[in-house]
């Protein structure tokens, strides 16, 4: 670390040096929008000296370390004056009213174009479906151009700045943002920026045999540097090559590549690499993006002898990242995913790096006490680890694109005399159906025959007993399966944060096998739960004689309670001992408003004495959101399966 008052005089005299550059490149842009490229300049002076010491950290060593930061800097100012007035008035409105997202209205939903309106115009179209759900952030799956054939759903990136044309323009997208913005709907995008696809220019560069290119990826002509990093990395696609390197049989070299060997890792050592993403970023926001889902955050940075995930190198380029992001489009916010140890993923948030992070744990938590019908491992993660710093929100949610994994910590499980690895043997066992009580019908996905590992691919409702329950034919177990898909999304949109909806969820939407006869998708069982949206099963969702039409319903419902009520708004979350091990509380309060919910994870009728709720509000008399009840808190608190309350009182 550098001497703090060596660091000021040295970025002062840095950026002395390098603003005159910048304000004759802007002279036209400036003298179109004087106020704007006031305010622009204004945030570069604030940001300029943590900007220059993250960089100074990462390349200060590098022999054209001040080129490079001239070079960032222009390409910053060019981002800036190309961005749309509507746009900067949008920076502005945040700048006003930087936590706007910690609203109870903050309702997220995430979708694959192709698989949900065909095209971007499609999507357009289905926005009035959107909106009646509440949305208020929308994550659009990867629509990058991507190889034919396997792309990692879209997550092997050949151009950020080109739509795949089977989807659309980017003059579309952001014509699409800009419909968002007015339907008040953040426009949420993926920023894969660990590893492009082989056949990005960048790649196809480096494969033409040009060294500059050659330095954006990992490369090595032998074994010998592979084989010492692949002794300490963890295999993340453990079914797809052993190791973390591919080798290239065109460049007669190895490449990394810690996801699919057509996904090569970028070189962020190299400061090239960090301005050329830098630029890729900075058009995106251009095009209306508010928010950028940080992809595989954890791998973008290597260190020999390590596990090459979370290393310090990789919160420093994110913190770059976000005070370029102050500078030129104030507006934009980062959703970190680190799918990694609880203690890790944490360190991914703050107001100077990602604001906002997926919140694996809760997820897997969920799902754990769903199958042990116990909340005890949920409602110590709930107790200790929920907290994170002000100003910043998880992104809580139940289903999203990828499979379950089981992140919680092997101490946090010991602590409650619980053995982690056996419990996660059992998760995986129960939810892949082979358990004499499981209810799920999940996929294995990643199963690790080396290391015994594995996780989980399905459906909310496949997993929740849907699928089963109807095979069966039996209308007690599809009430109970309906009741469990309920009772998680009540819990989710209680809890605070950003709620998150994996669209097709909502109509219970159940595993689509035939993503394995498919050649390009059938070893990846994480297609069994992108489901194709089935408008036809769209009027289910008012047909209150089915189960899609009961969760729908009941999802509406709620949604609605949650943002009329501020006690859900923000993030903070009591959780308190219910005195029985089925049933999880905790208190939601924000502005004098409060909020106590129950959560009954067994399909027994659960009781819990009237005083432990007592504590937590005001009177003896309770009204439960959700049901409409009135509750007297003098005797016995009574949850039927599956239930939830919202205590109000
Ligand atoms: C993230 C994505 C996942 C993808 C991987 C590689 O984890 O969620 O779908 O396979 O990154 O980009």
């Amino acid at each position: 670390m550098h001497d703090p008052n060596w660091l000021r005089i040295e970025s002062a005299r840095s950026l002395e040096r390098l603003l005159p550059r910048v304000r004759s490149a802007l002279a036209e842009a400036q003298a179109q929008d004087p106020a704007g490229y006031a305010r622009f300049e204004a945030r570069l002076q604030r940001e300029w000296p943590r900007l220059f010491d993250l960089l100074l950290r990462l390349y200060g060593g590098q022999y054209d370390f001040f080129y490079q930061l001239e070079q960032l800097l222009l390409a910053a100012g060019r981002a800036w004056s190309e961005r749309r007035p509507e746009l900067r008035v949008l920076d502005a409105a945040r700048e006003a009213d930087p936590t706007w997202y910690q609203a109870q209205q903050m309702l997220g939903a995430v979708l694959y174009v192709d698989r949900f309106a065909t095209t971007l115009a499609g999507l357009q179209a289905q926005l009035p479906y959107l909106q009646r759900l509440g949305v208020t952030y929308l994550h659009l799956m990867p629509l990058f151009l991507a190889p034919a054939g396997n792309n990692d759903g879209g997550y092997a990136v050949s151009s950020y700045r080109e739509v795949h044309p089977e989807l659309g323009t980017m003059a579309e997208l952001a014509e699409l943002a800009d419909r968002l913005r007015e339907a008040k709907i953040s426009l949420v995008l993926d920023f894969v920026f660990n590893h492009t696809s082989d056949e990005h220019t960048w790649a196809q560069r480096a494969r033409a045999g040009d060294e500059d290119y050659a330095q954006f990826y990992l490369l090595f002509p032998d074994r010998r540097l592979p084989d010492q990093y692949d002794q300490t990395l963890r295999e993340i696609f453990p079914t797809v090559r052993k190791g973390s390197f591919t080798w290239d049989a065109g460049m007669r070299r190895w490449v990394w590549t810690t996801f699919n060997n057509f996904q090569w890792d970028l070189n962020y050592a190299n400061p090239a690499v960090f301005r050329a993403m830098g630029e890729e970023l900075l058009f995106l926001a251009n095009q209306g993006v508010e928010v950028f889902r940080l992809d595989a955050v954890a791998f973008i940075w290597k260190r020999m002898g390590s596990d090459c995930e979370n290393q310090p190198e990789a919160h420093w380029i994110i913190q770059a990242y976000n005070a370029l992001t102050r500078i030129v489009c104030p507006a934009l916010l980062f959703k970190s995913e680190a799918i990694v140890h609880p203690d890790e993923v944490v360190k991914y948030l703050g107001l100077e790096e990602a604001q906002l992070s997926y919140n694996p744990l809760f997820m897997a938590l969920c799902w754990e006490a769903l199958a042990t019908r116990e909340v005890r491992l949920l409602s110590q993660a709930l107790a200790t680890r929920w907290t994170i710093p002000a100003g910043c929100a998880w992104v809580n949610y139940l289903r999203v694109h990828d499979d379950i994994g089981w992140t919680f910590d092997d101490d946090d499980a010991r602590a409650l005399g619980i053995d982690p690895w056996g419990h996660r043997r059992f998760l995986n066992a129960f939810y892949v159906g082979d358990h004499a009580a499981s209810f799920a019908r999940g996929v294995p996905f990643q199963a690790n025959p080396a290391t015994g590992d594995a996780r989980v691919s399905g459906t909310l409702a496949s997993l929740a007993g849907l699928e089963q329950a109807l095979q069966a034919g039996d209308a007690d177990l599809i009430d109970l399966a309906v009741r469990r898909i309920l009772l998680l999304f009540s819990v989710m949109l209680s809890s605070g944060g950003i709620p998150l909806l994996y669209l097709g969820d909502e109509l219970a939407t159940l595993n689509d096998y035939g993503y394995a006869r498919d050649p390009a998708r059938a070893d990846d069982s994480r297609w069994v739960h992108r489901v194709t949206f089935d408008w036809a099963r769209e009027r289910y969702g008012d047909d209150q004689t089915r189960p899609e039409g009961h969760v729908y319903q009941g999802l509406l419902q709620r949604i609605g309670l949650r943002k009329n009520h501020e006690a859900f708004a923000g993030g903070g979350l009591d959780v308190f001992a219910t005195g029985n091990p089925q049933i999880l509380g905790y208190v939601r309060q924000h502005n004098g408003e409060r909020i106590v919910v129950l959560a009954n994870f067994s399909e027994g009728t659960q009781r819990l004495a009237g005083n432990r709720v007592r504590l937590h509000g005001a009177g003896y008399q309770f009204r439960d959101l959700i049901s409409g009840q009135t509750i007297h808190a003098e005797g016995e608190f009574q949850l039927e399966a599956y239930q939830c309350m919202w205590l109000e009182g």
